[in-house]
């Protein structure tokens, strides 16, 4: 286990099998897997941790990795099946926690609230006055979605509530009952782009999706438009999103997720129109604890010779 996860996820494995616990920030980097490593049948991973071939080759009794996280960009998926092991994520339990904190990321962004919060707390307020800090009017306001799978289509729904018209872009399109339910209308990504208010990415990192806002689709982008990204930090250029801020054609950014992850890039962080979050977008309790409990019942089917619930592959 890459490191502690919250609820009983130890108890229950330690009923059936020995395991090792890691480090938090160290993971499967650290002395606990390279000493374990040779009797591993298993192992629980964070998104932090980088599952590889190399890394596999030092576990040859491994036959699942259960990864703490819907998405699995950081396990090299074509190594485990050419060893026949078994790769899982956690889809599902972390949709509408998900969901919460891109909206929160919207809203904040757009009415400049964790500017404004930094404002007061510097004893830079001094009153109301008409034009101060003025932000970008949500309700109303088209919003285009990159990706109408689970997590995409809980944010379409709070979308509704604040009677924002959809778009979304996605390589195989929804269904049309989904589509007429949402009320979202498929646009090819680039249309998506220039008609959109708001932005919000819910795509996997995939070769396609890396950069996928990059320097030109940011200037197609509307005077004043919003970007949101809870995805991967990968599908976006920072450095050419950090200009857009700065220059325009963007007013704002909600981001929980970086490129070169825990840093971020210092152009970002000089930035005020930004809002930085720490990858939480699955942090809340019930969360995470269902998280680690989907990926402790794959380690525990597998190692029985069961098939797990969520089995990913290439
Ligand atoms: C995921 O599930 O992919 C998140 O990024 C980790 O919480």
């Amino acid at each position: 286990m890459s490191c502690p996860l919250p609820g009983n996820a130890i108890e229950r494995l330690e009923r059936e099998h020995s395991v090792v616990v890691g480090r938090e920030h160290v993971g499967v980097r650290g002395d606990a897997f390279a000493q374990g490593a040779p009797a591993f049948g298993a192992i629980l991973s964070l998104v932090t941790d980088r599952i590889d071939a190399p890394l596999l080759a030092r576990a040859p009794q491994l036959r699942i990795v259960a990864n703490f996280a819907v998405g699995y960009d950081n396990i090299d998926v074509a190594a485990c099946s050419a060893r026949r092991i078994v790769v899982t994520n956690t889809p599902g339990v972390l949709t509408e926690a998900t969901a919460d904190l891109a909206f929160s990321l919207l809203l904040a962004a757009a009415r400049r609230v964790a500017e404004g919060d930094r404002l007061v707390r510097r004893g830079a307020f001094a009153g109301l006055t008409p034009s101060f800090l003025l932000g970008s009017r949500v309700h109303g306001s088209t919003l285009g979605l990159v990706g109408l799978g689970r997590i995409g289509q809980a944010v379409a729904r709070r979308a509704r509530g604040f009677g924002m018209p959809l778009l979304y872009a996605a390589r195989t399109r929804a269904n049309p009952n989904v589509e007429r339910a949402l009320g979202a209308m498929h646009v090819p990504v680039d249309e998506l782009f220039e008609r959109a208010d708001f932005v919000s990415l819910h795509c996997p990192l995939t070769p396609e999706t890396r950069h996928l806002v990059n320097a030109g689709r940011l200037a197609r982008m509307k005077p004043g438009a919003v970007l949101v990204n809870t995805a991967r930090g990968a599908c976006v250029d920072e450095a050419a999103l950090a200009l857009a801020l700065r220059d325009g054609p963007l007013a704002a950014a909600g981001l929980d997720v970086f490129e070169d992850e825990p840093r971020v890039h210092p152009d970002l962080l000089a930035l005020d129109s930004v809002v930085l979050a720490p990858h939480i977008g699955s942090a809340d309790l019930p969360t995470r604890a269902a998280m680690a409990a989907l990926a402790v019942d794959s380690i525990l089917a597998v190692l029985a010779g069961r098939p797990p619930l969520h089995r990913v592959t290439e």
